[in-house]
């Protein structure tokens, strides 16, 4: 069961073409025929979230919003303390993934997470602020990601922290302390992970570094199902909104 779902997965990821007029339908268009597995398979491929989600701080009846929530699972990697939690948002754009999350709550029983279907880069929670927003692999799938960031900035409440963790490559000319990657590393893998619409960037580290005090930023890497030799870079950055 679990090397057929992958199969699946496999032939989504490397063989499915890709259709639809808009975003959201370039979205469903990909997920639809993966959502089931998808769980599984990412597990073993989108390395360092449960990492990203317990290095954050989340204040007591706080408010998360995690964008680009896919199918929640980082909701799973908070363990009790999501009880503690005022309420947790889970935006994505895409209706399968959302499916899966809406499920997962169900099942769960939880009564302080809502999956929302919007655009990350213009969401706003009911409340109107936010302490704590994430991203987890899904900045490199937001076409505007820059708008996304300053989406999370403006809802942030001062103070307020900001996970995220994604694929990336370093630029050519990286600034002190960060890692450099070989042209080989530079070049492959952004062309690789293109043909899924999935955009690796030189420029979220430095982007987010202008925006947010740094608090923690790892840069490491990842093993993929099925490609024994290789590794694929990811950060992690936990970053503070400055106070007021
Ligand atoms: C690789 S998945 C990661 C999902 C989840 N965060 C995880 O860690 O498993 C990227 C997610 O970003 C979502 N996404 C892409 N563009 C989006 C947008 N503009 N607004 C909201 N979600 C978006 C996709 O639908 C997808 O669920």
């Amino acid at each position: 069961m679990a090397v057929l779902n992958d199969l699946r997965t496999l032939w989504n990821l490397v063989m499915h073409r890709t259709r639809g007029a808009t975003h959201q339908e370039r979205l469903d268009s990909f997920y639809s025929g993966q959502a089931t597995g998808y769980d599984d398979f990412r597990r073993r491929m989108l390395h360092g979230r449960q990492e990203m989600i317990q290095s954050v701080p989340f204040p007591e009846g706080g408010v998360w919003v995690d964008l680009g929530a896919g199918t929640g699972e980082n909701a799973e990697h908070l363990g009790e303390n999501l009880a503690r939690l005022g309420h947790m948002y889970q935006v994505d754009l895409s209706t399968s993934l959302l499916e899966q999350a809406t499920k997962r709550v169900e099942h769960r029983g939880w009564t302080n997470v809502t999956p929302v279907c919007h655009d990350a880069t213009t969401y706003v929670p009911p409340e109107g602020a936010a302490d704590v927003v994430t991203f987890s692999y899904s900045l490199t799938m937001i076409p505007d990601w820059f708008r996304a960031v300053d989406q999370a900035y403006a809802m942030l409440k001062p103070g307020g922290t900001i996970g995220i963790v994604d694929f990336y490559v370093a630029r050519k000319y990286p600034a002190v302390g960060r890692k450099q990657h070989a042209w080989s590393t530079r070049s492959f893998w952004p062309l690789w992970f293109a043909s899924d619409n999935v955009f690796l960037s030189g420029d979220h580290v430095p982007y987010l570094q202008n925006k947010f005090e740094t608090v923690q930023l790892e840069e490491r890497r990842g093993k993929i199902p099925y490609l024994p030799l290789v590794r694929v870079p990811h950060y992690i950055f936990i970053g503070r909104k400055p106070a007021a």
